[in-house]
Formats: C-alpha cells, sequence, structure tokens
C-alpha cells in the first residue's frame, strides 16, 4: 500500500509576543507561578491582518515553497481547528481561496488539540486510496479570541499560530502507523460552548459560553495518561521501543506534562521536542509549528522515525509514528 509522505514544512506565528510579565498586568498571577506550573514564558496573540485563516494560509504558502509543490496542483486542503473564523465557510475553503488552490477540495475537521494528528491520519488514508493526490493539511488557531482574558486558570496557557504540511504518496517511508481515540463521556472536563454569534438566541449573556472551559488538574491527569497508553500501544503493535525513536514532538501543552510523559516513557529529553515555552499551548497548531521547527532546526535526518502524540478537548488522543 502507498504510504503518505511529508514532503514540505512551514508555520505561522503572529508578531506580538506576550510575556508572563505582560499577563502579571493583566490577571492576580505572576512570571514566578506560570512558569513553575507550565513551563511556558511568552505565547503569540493575532493582531490585525492574523485572523487564523491568514495565519493558515502564511504557513501553508511555507510549506508548499519547501514542498516544490505549487498551490494550482493541490487536490485537497484539509484544516484542523477548533476557532475557526467563521462557521461556514470552512477555514479550509478561505485557505483555498487565498493561496489559489482552485481545483481542490477543502474542509475542515475538529477534534480539539489532536486535530492535527487526526486531520493528517484522514489524508494518509485519501493517499492510501488514491496516491496520485497532493494534498495539503493545516493546523491553525487564533484561541486568543476564545480565551476569558479575565480567567487566570486558562488566559495564561494558549496562544495562536499555524503550522502545516505538504503530504504526496511515497514507496518507502512515510506514515506507517496511527492510533487514535475519543472519549466523549469527558467532554465537560474541557470545552468551549457556543461561538459567538450575531443571532440574540445563541449569545450567552456574559460571553462565558464562547470561551475554553477547563478543568486543569483533571486534564492533566488524562493526559499524560493518555498520551503514555497510545504511545505504548502504538510501539507495541510497531514490535519496536522507545529507544528506536529518534524524535518524540508530543502536543505542546505544558512542560510539566511534557516531564511526566518523558518519564513514564523512558525517553530521554534531548529525544524531545518542545517549545511550549516559547508558543504557550496553540492546540491544533502545535504539533505543525513544532514539526517545522525540528525540521528547520536540522533534527530530523532522512530515514529518522518520528512519533507523535496528542491529547485534547472531546476527550480526543492518538499517537503516530512515521519514517522520515
Ligand atoms: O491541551 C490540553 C489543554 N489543557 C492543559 O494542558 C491543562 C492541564 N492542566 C495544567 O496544566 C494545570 O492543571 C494548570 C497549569 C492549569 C494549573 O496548575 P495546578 O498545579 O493544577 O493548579 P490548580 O489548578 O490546582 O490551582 C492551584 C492554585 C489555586 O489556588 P488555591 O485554590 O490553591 O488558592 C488556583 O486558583 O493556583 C491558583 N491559580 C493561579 N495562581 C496564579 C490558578 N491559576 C493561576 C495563575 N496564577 N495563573
Amino acid at each position: 500500500m502507498q504510504k503518505a509522505s511529508i514532503v514540505g514544512t512551514g508555520s505561522c506565528l503572529p508578531d506580538r509576543v506576550l510575556s508572563n510579565r505582560d499577563l502579571e498586568l493583566m490577571v492576580e498571577t505572576s512570571d514566578e507561578w506560570i512558569t513553575s506550573r507550565t513551563g511556558i514564558h511568552t505565547r503569540r496573540i493575532a493582531g490585525k491582518g492574523e485572523q487564523n485563516f491568514q495565519l493558515a494560509s502564511k504557513a501553508a504558502k511555507s510549506a508548499l515553497e519547501s514542498a516544490g509543490v505549487s498551490a494550482a496542483d493541490l487536490d485537497f486542503i484539509l484544516v484542523a481547528t477548533m476557532s475557526p473564523h467563521m462557521i461556514m465557510p470552512s477555514c479550509a475553503c478561505f485557505v483555498q481561496a487565498e493561496i489559489g488552490a482552485d481545483k481542490a477540495f477543502a474542509f475542515d475537521i475538529n477534534a480539539a488539540c489532536s486535530g492535527f494528528l487526526f486531520a493528517l491520519d484522514l489524508a494518509a488514508k485519501y493517499i492510501a486510496s488514491t496516491p496520485e493526490m497532493k494534498i495539503l493539511v493545516i493546523g491553525s488557531e487564533t484561541l486568543s479570541a476564545r480565551v476569558n482574558w479575565q480567567d487566570r486558570n486558562t488566559c495564561i496557557l494558549f496562544g495562536d499560530g499555524a503550522g502545516a504540511c505538504v503530504l504526496e504518496s511515497s514507496d518507502n517511508g512515510g506514515i506507517l502507523d496511527s492510533i487514535l481515540h475519543s472519549d466523549g463521556k469527558l467532554w465537560n472536563l474541557l470545552y468551549m460552548d457556543s461561538p459567538a454569534s450575531k443571532n440574540p438566541e445563541l449569545l450567552d449573556p456574559e460571553r462565558k459560553g464562547c470561551f475554553i472551559q477547563m478543568s486543569g488538574r483533571d486534564v492533566f491527569k488524562y493526559a499524560v495518561r493518555a498520551m503514555e497508553d497510545v504511545v505504548v500501544q502504538l510501539l507495541e503493535r510497531q514490535n519496536i521501543s522507545i529507544n528506536d525513536i529518534d524524535l518524540l514532538i508530543p502536543h505542546q501543552a505544558n512542560v510539566r506534562i511534557l516531564g511526566k510523559l518523558m518519564e513514564r516513557l523512558g525517553v530521554a529529553q534531548e529525544k524531545v521536542f518542545i517549545n511550549v515555552n516559547k508558543y504557550g499551548n496553540t492546540s491544533a497548531a502545535s504539533v505543525p509549528i513544532a514539526l517545522d521547527e525540528a525540521s528547520r532546526e536540522g533534527r530530523l535526518q532522512k530515514g529518522d522515525l518520528v512519533l507523535f502524540c496528542s491529547f485534547g478537548g472531546g476527550f480526543t488522543w492518538g499517537s503516530m509514528l512515521l519514517r522520515w
């Protein structure tokens, strides 16, 4: 069966940097608290001209350039997001128009922070059945618009950004295996209710429903256990050990979650890519931004075994193994 290979990556971060010191002026918090509990120092916040689809389109152009693929040759654009520019049309349709991918079909998926992995898995299955397809997969978020800036439990965690990759079929390497899970029974531990809407019947008077609501401690506990379990499941199914992995690129939620995950998996820190300190949790964008940085920093060599894992609202979680 033809495998899907990542032939180019790109990312785009908004210009504005929001530091922990800036947050000290907005809510009752401290740089020391945020750093020690999350490892986050700064995050990026979208401004004018940096709407979700605009960040996504810039990341897309960069991925297309690195792949040497023209937008006009794309067959399919898939955007993972939970903070789209509009509910309808999809962010993917806006990206299609922005980059000029006239022959592609386009739609969004929402699997919260696991969205990029779920999207990659779907794209890989399209390529398995139609190997001539060229597919653009993007994870893109502007969560700053969906965060309550008076809620110190959540506003310190999230950031905006987009990451993208181009997929083509390949005879060797590419996406080797993936395992995805969901548990909708736990939806109320991490959720975002009705989107801001001009319809007064849908608009929450206090707009509380429009913001991310989170039971932080529970999410923390489930995230560590779920990511550990799904990584072990995948390694066992592939009959390999964590030592065979050249680079682990996990969802960038929080340094403490990643620390616990590394400890439980027994993986050395130098084999784990971490940039949550700079960008905070960018949800569906975190893995593709990290992948693009890892690639541009020379952390990935041809033939390397790369492992992704993620966890997010739903709950949703998964892991994916690929040969670079
Ligand atoms: O993609 C998944 C997305 N979600 C996550 O990754 C979140 C996972 N959870 C976490 O990372 C952690 O639970 C947090 C970083 C959100 C919170 O850390 P914690 O150690 O679990 O703290 P806590 O929620 O138990 O709160 C401890 C105290 C509380 O005060 P009291 O009740 O003990 O007086 C909070 O009110 O810390 C307080 N607190 C803060 N203090 C200063 C909560 N947020 C802040 C803050 N600054 N920003």
